[in-house]
């Protein structure tokens, strides 16, 4: 790298007051509920209240509880399918989208992504389809729209269900305007430490279907109605979210659409400044997101060079990247790579996941995908400084 670095105050990140949208509003609602001496759910209002708040945004019943991977194991559990049935998902995600596919004794089944957006491919998902599928899990990766008009066409052709995982997608829509999570049976959403709005951690799934719904709201509290005694209907866990989480995700769910706002401005804001977008040809060799629906929750390139170079690059230039987002796709981690997922048996593991499963997802993760965290809070300088920066590094070869 050459010369003094581009930035040198770090950039707001989602770790500190000034990357985050806590303030007065979250306060009072902690202690709103610290005064009502009603911490639980069961007995208080505020996850209800956010339950009721969340159908207001997205049109659909929701259901709360501790976490993204416990909405995500909510509505894995509501299809019921038998164990050693499939779930076709994508190798670029967190952890948490395909661990409840294991935790229902279902078999995950990777399908290769878009080599630039990262995000399901429709023509690999069809090809993946066999009579065991009960259900598709697309995630929106970095707040960018997967294919979901043609994924529900498939899940509609197969009989198979449609969830859509929304955790780095808030308020993301289609190219034409509508809404990511109102295309899945269930969709479902995170707020941990690190997205878009947050309560540390906290989940949500929302769905159309009465009965999907109802299934989901006996899972999350150990399959108990709740109206008739101790009876436990089915299988559930305790994933209930609490009443100060509650308070607070309702809080930052009235924040959500400013927060989603102001990120898609300052991405519009980098993406001009890189000469990218309709009217520009962009820096050669870089592929910079399509604006359209994208909720940027991290912002993405994709790059010629080494991307673990460009990310070391950015870095020392006082822009924080990762080069492939992850270390491994999902199926390369080792409870898919022969080590035991209950007692010493791989079940319902029945298949190898090979090095070469899913090549573009390789290649996105070992060489091509950069990504930069991004932040509501970010200034017009902030981003001048970004754009400098990735200029800097591009030019640097
Ligand atoms: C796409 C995706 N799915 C699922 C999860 C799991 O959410 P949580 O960490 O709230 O369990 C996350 C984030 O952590 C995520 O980014």
């Amino acid at each position: 790298m050459s010369g003094a670095p581009v930035r040198r105050t770090p950039l707001p990140g989602v770790l500190e007051p000034a990357g985050r949208t806590i303030g007065a509003e979250e306060r009072a609602a902690v202690l709103r509920v610290l005064d009502s001496a009603v911490l639980c759910s069961t007995f208080g209002g505020e996850a209800r209240a956010l339950e009721a708040e969340m159908e207001a945004l997205y049109g659909r019943t929701a259901v709360a509880c501790s976490s993204g991977t416990a909405a995500l194991h909510l509505a894995v559990a509501a299809v019921r399918f038998e164990p050693g049935d499939e779930v076709i998902t994508t190798p670029i995600s967190d952890f948490g989208t395909v661990a409840p596919i294991l935790a229902q004794n279902g078999v995950p089944v990777f399908a290769d992504v878009d080599p630039v957006t990262g995000n399901l491919d429709p023509v690999a998902v069809e090809a993946a389809i066999t009579p065991r599928t009960r259900a598709i899990i697309a995630v929106h990766l970095f707040g960018a729209p997967a294919d979901v008009v043609a994924l529900r066409a498939i899940a509609d052709r197969h009989g198979v269900v449609l969830i859509e995982d929304c955790a780095q997608a808030w308020l993301g829509t289609t190219a034409e305007g509508e809404l990511l999570g109102t295309f899945g049976d269930i969709s479902c959403f995170s707020l941990q430490q690190y997205k878009h709005i947050t309560a540390g951690d906290g989940g949500l799934a929302i769905t159309a279907d009465p009965l999907l719904a109802s299934q989901m709201r006996l899972f999350m509290d150990k399959g108990w109605d709740r109206s008739g005694g101790r009876v436990h209907l089915m299988l559930g866990l305790n994933y209930r979210m609490t009443e100060l989480v509650a308070a607070v995700a309702r809080a930052q769910l009235g924040k959500v659409a400013d927060v989603v706002k102001r990120r898609r401005e300052s991405a519009e804001q980098l993406i001009a400044a890189l000469g990218g977008g309709p009217a520009g040809e962009g820096l050669t060799g870089v592929v910079l997101p399509g604006l359209a629906g994208h909720a940027f929750w991290l912002f993405p390139l994709i790059v010629a060079g080494d991307n673990r170079l460009w990310a070391e690059g950015l870095t020392a230039e006082g822009v924080p990247a990762s080069g492939g987002y992850l270390e491994r796709p999902l199926y390369a981690n080792p409870v898919f790579r022969g080590e035991p997922v209950y007692g010493t048996s791989r079940y319902p593991l029945d298949r190898e996941y090979p090095v070469g499963l899913c090549p573009n997802a390789e290649r996105l993760i070992g060489q091509t995908l950069v990504v930069l965290p991004w932040n509501e809070a970010y200034t017009k300088t902030d981003v001048d400084d970004i754009a400098r920066a990735i200029r800097k590094v591009h030019a640097d070869g």
